[in-house]
């Protein structure tokens, strides 16, 4: 008898703008990891999940947005950083919402302790779940999270 084997579900893990400057930038906000380390521990955590990630930084909204249309039907979920974008991006709430996947919002740092702008998040609204403060240790914790979703 042949046996298919099940297709290991794909996780797009999206770093929005100055995501690509982490290690030099504020480490007293953000911490010292860089997002190479950032991807780094994103892949060992799927490895142990069982689960794979597509890992992506990009300074433009509208790539971010077509990255998350092309993730419709293909991925099995989306963890987003979005960066500055978070407090500003109607377009980006709309692809997530057209994408029709689970989302997870990640901050490195505790968006409620700062400035008021960053009270506002256009994601959070459909977001499964939402983690900040955590620093990049709340990427391993959204992909946890997300893989229990999807192979729920
Ligand atoms: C951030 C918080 C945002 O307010 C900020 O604009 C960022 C990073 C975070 O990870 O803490 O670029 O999303």
């Amino acid at each position: 008898m042949v046996r298919s084997v099940p297709a290991t579900p794909k996780i797009l893990v999206l770093n929005g703008p100055n995501l690509n400057m982490l290690g030099v930038r504020e480490p007293t906000i953000y911490g010292k990891d860089t997002l190479a380390d950032v991807e780094a521990l994103c892949r060992k955590t799927a490895k142990g999940l069982g689960v794979a990630v597509d890992f992506r930084q990009s300074n433009h909204e509208g790539e971010l947005v077509t990255w998350i249309q092309e993730a419709r039907g293909k991925m099995a979920g989306i963890v987003i950083n979005a960066g500055a974008y978070t407090h500003t991006s109607v377009a980006i709430l709309d692809a997530l919402s057209l994408s029709e996947l689970p989302v997870i919002e990640v901050h490195l740092s505790n968006v409620y302790k700062r400035e008021p702008f960053r009270h506002k998040s256009y994601i959070s609204p459909v977001a499964r779940a939402v983690l900040c403060g955590f620093g990049a240790h709340g990427y391993a914790l959204a992909l946890e999270g997300l893989a229990k979703m999807v192979k729920a």
